[in-house]
């Protein structure tokens, strides 16, 4: 099962980072999204991340030309008819995945692997929809891409062990880590960040200490590169909520209930940085 050209669905933050670690691995890359400014969105902070590499010496200029020369843009979710694995990086919704995985299951070569990289969305539940539930895996990136080393492997109920190890493969030539993990909510990376976040929120719901105390005292008392709340904005409010969630519904344990300052944030529309305001203000 060797793969060779990649499809991304979804230009937004994650697709576009997944789309230049695999062009910049030596894959051939069809970038997809809905609309041409997204994806006009997409290259432009590919090249301004490969732009950077070059300018800190870690690429030539000729290897960047050879990445961004990589990546295929596609307005046409039909353009999956040659590829070896797609790689789903669209917004966070049920509807819309398995909305998507049916028509790219109808599309795509019949040996093609469809992965996914919900956060948090169940795997089997996805593959479902699909005639080769076989083939469909969770492929989690970490935020921001190019940056973190981890990916996160969510086997399906049917997943095979060959398309994991197609998967696993892939990973390692992107010069990424691969963990394997079964499909059970929030997998393993968000069970245990998520609620750390939430008992950061609660923390200052509770009015145990300032944001700027809780954010100190998990960056310096415990090393994390960004205090919990810090990192809460920078992943989005509204998504946290969800993983909340998805936990929450997922366990029906009341440890995972949302706290509700976290709700009162994204009613208001406070959805951390890309909304310009969450726990901090950002210009
Ligand atoms: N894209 C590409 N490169 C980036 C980047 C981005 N969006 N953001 C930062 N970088 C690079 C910078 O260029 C810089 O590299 P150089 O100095 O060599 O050029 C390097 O990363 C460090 O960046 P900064 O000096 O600006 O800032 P920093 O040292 O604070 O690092 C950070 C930034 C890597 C984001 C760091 O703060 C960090 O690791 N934060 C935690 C991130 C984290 O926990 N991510 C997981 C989120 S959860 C998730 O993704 C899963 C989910 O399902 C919710």
């Amino acid at each position: 099962m060797a793969i060779q050209k990649v499809m991304v669905i979804g230009a937004g933050q994650m697709g576009s980072g997944i789309a230049q670690v695999c062009a910049q691995s030596g894959y051939d890359v069809i970038l997809n999204d809905i609309k041409q400014e997204f994806l006009d969105r997409g290259i432009q902070v590919i090249t301004q991340n490969l732009s950077r590499d070059v300018e800190k010496g870690r690429k030539s200029e000729e290897e960047k030309v050879a990445t961004l020369s990589r990546i295929t843009q596609s307005l046409d979710i039909k353009d999956a008819v040659d590829v070896d694995i797609i790689i789903e990086a669209a917004t966070e919704n049920m509807d819309i995945k398995q909305s998507i995985f049916r028509e790219i299951d109808a599309i795509a070569p019949k040996d093609a692997i469809l992965a996914t990289n919900t956060s948090s969305l169940p795997i089997t539940e996805i593959a479902a929809v699909t005639e080769r539930p076989e083939q469909v895996i969770g492929m989690h990136f970490m935020n921001p891409v190019p940056v973190m080393k981890l990916v996160e492997i969510i086997r399906g109920l049917a997943t095979t062990d060959e398309v994991y190890k197609a998967v696993e493969d892939m990973t390692v030539t992107l010069a990424k880590t691969p963990v394997e993990v079964n499909d059970f909510p929030g997998f393993v990376s968000n069970r245990i960040l998520m609620p750390m976040i939430n008992e950061a929120i609660y923390t200052l719901y509770e009015g145990v200490a300032s944001k700027e105390a809780i954010d100190s005292v998990m960056k310096l008392g415990m090393n994390h590169p960004m205090g919990p709340l810090t990192l809460a904005d920078f992943i989005g409010l509204d998504t946290c909520l969800s993983i909340m969630e998805i936990l929450y519904e997922g366990f029906g344990d009341s440890k995972y209930r949302p706290c509700p300052l976290l709700r009162k944030y994204v009613a208001a529309g406070w959805l951390g940085k890309k909304s310009g305001r969450g726990f901090y203000v950002y210009d």
